[in-house]
C-alpha cells in the first residue's frame, strides 16, 4: 500500500485482550490498515471478518486477504450493522470483536479526505465517501445546530461565537475548505494560552463526529457487538476521546449489572433489572505506555476497555 500507514494503538494489550486461538472466529469492526486484523491471524490458526465503512480501506486490504485467504475476509460496511452483515455470511456468533474507534492516519493525513486542518483541502470528513459533506453541513445547518455541534461534539466554549461567525461569513460564499474553516474558527474562538492546542482541534473533531454520526454508530456497535459475541467471547473498544469512552464506559457498566445504587427515598423499583451479559474486565481502562506515546503521539489519548459475553441463563423450567 502507498501512502501514511497507520500505526496500530495499544495493539499488544488488544491482543491480550482478545486472546485469539487455533479455530476462533474474530470480528475487527474497523479494518483500517489492518493492525489488529493482521495480528490476530500471525497469533492463531483462526479467522477474521473485518469491516470497515471507508472502501479506500476495503481496497487496500485486499491485498492481505489475499496473503491470509482463506482466514480473512473483508466487508465493506458500519459496525452499528454488524449482526446483519455476519448473518448475511452466514455467521450467528464469534469470539471476539474489536472496535478501534475515529480515524486512521491513511484519512486523516489524506488532504483530499478533508478530515485535518493542518493540510488544505476540500472540506469533506465522510468516512463512506457519500452522503452529506462537512461542507454542506457548514454552509447549510442552521447556526444553532453549528452551536450546538461544536458544544456537545468538541465541547468547544465558544460554540455559539464559532456558528454565528460561519453564518456571517457563509453569507458572502460558501466555505468549501478546510483551510478557510480552520481560519474561521482561530479568529472566532482563538487560543487561550501558548500551550492550548490549535482551537481548532475541537472543531474539526466534532464537525467529524456529527458528519459521520459517530456517537449513534458507537451505540449501534456496542450493542451489535454484544448480540453476536459467543458466550466467553471478548469485547476489545479502543476510543480516543471522552465522549466515546464514556459511552462504552456506561454501556459495559450497565450490561454488567452495575447499576447506580437507589437513593433510600426512591421509590422501589417496579421492574426487575435485565440479568447482566457483560462481564466488566477493565473498570479501570488500559493506557499507552509512555514508550509507545513517545513512538506514536497519536496514541496519547487511547483508552481501552475489555468486557466479556456471559453464558445465557438457564431458561426457567429447563433441565
Ligand atoms: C483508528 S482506525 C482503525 C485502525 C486499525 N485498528 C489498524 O490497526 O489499522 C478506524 C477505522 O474505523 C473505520 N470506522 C469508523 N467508524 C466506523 C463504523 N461505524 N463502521 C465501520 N468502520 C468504521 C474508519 O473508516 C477507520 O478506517
Amino acid at each position: 500500500m502507498s501512502g501514511p500507514r497507520h500505526i496500530p494503538v495499544l495493539i499488544r494489550e488488544v491482543v491480550k485482550a482478545i486472546a485469539p486461538r487455533d479455530g476462533g472466529r474474530y470480528v475487527d469492526a474497523t479494518f483500517g490498515a489492518g493492525g489488529y486484523t493482521r495480528a490476530f491471524l500471525d497469533k492463531a490458526n483462526c479467522r477474521v471478518i473485518a469491516i470497515d465503512r471507508d472502501p479506500d480501506a476495503i481496497a487496500a486490504g485486499q491485498a492481505l486477504a489475499v496473503h491470509y485467504a482463506p482466514r480473512l475476509q473483508l466487508i465493506e460496511g458500519r459496525f452499528g450493522d454488524m449482526a446483519e452483515l455476519l448473518s448475511a455470511e452466514g455467521v450467528a456468533e464469534v469470539d471476539g470483536v474489536t472496535l478501534d474507534l475515529g480515524v486512521s492516519s491513511m484519512q486523516i493525513d489524506q488532504p483530499e479526505r478533508g478530515f485535518s486542518f493542518k493540510s488544505v483541502g476540500p472540506l469533506d470528513m465522510r468516512m463512506e465517501k457519500r452522503g452529506a459533506s462537512a461542507a454542506d453541513l457548514v454552509n447549510r445547518a442552521a447556526e444553532c445546530e453549528l452551536a450546538d455541534i461544536f458544544w456537545r461534539y468538541g465541547e468547544e466554549h465558544g460554540s455559539r461565537r464559532l456558528a454565528h461567525a460561519i453564518v456571517e461569513r457563509r453569507k458572502k460564499k460558501p466555505i468549501e475548505t478546510t483551510g478557510e474553516l480552520a481560519e474561521i474558527v482561530r479568529r472566532a474562538v482563538g487560543t487561550r494560552s501558548k500551550d492550548e492546542s490549535d482551537p481548532a482541534t475541537r472543531s474539526f473533531q466534532a464537525l467529524r463526529i456529527a458528519v459521520n454520526d459517530e456517537l449513534r454508530e458507537l451505540e449501534r456497535g456496542l450493542a451489535a457487538a454484544e448480540q453476536v459475541l459467543a458466550p466467553g467471547g471478548r469485547l476489545a473498544v479502543v476510543s480516543f476521546h471522552s465522549l466515546e469512552d464514556r459511552t462504552v464506559k456506561e454501556f459495559v457498566r450497565l450490561r454488567s449489572g452495575r447499576t447506580p445504587s437507589p437513593s433510600r427515598h426512591a421509590p422501589p423499583r417496579l421492574r426487575p433489572q435485565p440479568p447482566a451479559t457483560l462481564r466488566d474486565l477493565t473498570r479501570r481502562p488500559v493506557v499507552p505506555s509512555a514508550a509507545e506515546i513517545a513512538a506514536n503521539p497519536r496514541a496519547r489519548s487511547a483508552r481501552l476497555r475489555v468486557a466479556e459475553k456471559l453464558a445465557a441463563l438457564p431458561v426457567r423450567g429447563s433441565a
